[in-house]
């Protein structure tokens, strides 16, 4: 079965963190998801929980001076590598997004893009996206939108 364009809302951290942890739970190699939204609204804690929901190593931060980084798969994750990539710094410059290597990265690894809408498709034609809007309380919604073949996937568990 598959999924339409779907929202969530998020009402605390733990709740965009859990949200992340079931959407690891669900990707695999070569799976591309761009992370939306404002300053502060919640990405780098989806990526977080992407990463617990995958069970692999080191910790998810914002980097001040790495734009990309890899996050090998750990003992009793999924066995899939994260390449986590903060493209803020990036301001849309495509030739540095391609310098990053990213699709022969997606080929073996999960690739999740913050700041990546409007950039990071050229990776895929089949790619998630995730945007995330803060609300006037700590509340998030996130607004879930397929492209290509996530359209015929069925990812409504992580919902
Ligand atoms: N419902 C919520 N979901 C996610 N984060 C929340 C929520 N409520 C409050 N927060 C807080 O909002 C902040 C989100 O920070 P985070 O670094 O994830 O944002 P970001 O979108 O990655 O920002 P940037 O664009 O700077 O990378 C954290 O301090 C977190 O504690
Ligand atoms: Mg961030």
């Amino acid at each position: 079965m598959s999924t339409a364009t779907t929202t969530v809302r998020l009402p605390a951290e733990a709740d965009t963190h859990a949200f992340g942890r079931r959407l690891g739970g669900v990707l695999a190699a070569g799976d591309l998801v761009l992370l939306a939204g404002p300053l502060g609204a919640g990405k780098t804690v989806l990526a977080k929980g992407i990463a617990d929901g995958l069970g692999v190593s080191g910790r998810v931060s914002s980097p001040t001076f790495v734009i990309a980084r890899e996050h090998r798969a750990a003992p009793g994750g999924r066995g899939v590598p994260l390449v986590h990539v903060d493209a803020y710094r990036l301001g849309g410059r495509l030739d540095e997004l391609d310098d990053l290597d990213l699709d022969t990265e997606l080929v073996d690894a999960v690739v999740v893009v913050e700041w990546g809408e409007g950039m990071a498709e050229r990776l895929s034609d089949d790619h998630l996206l995730i945007r995330l809007e803060p609300l006037a309380d700590e509340t998030r919604v996130a607004t879930v939108i397929p492209h290509g073949a996530w359209r015929d996937r069925d990812w409504e568990s992580i919902l």
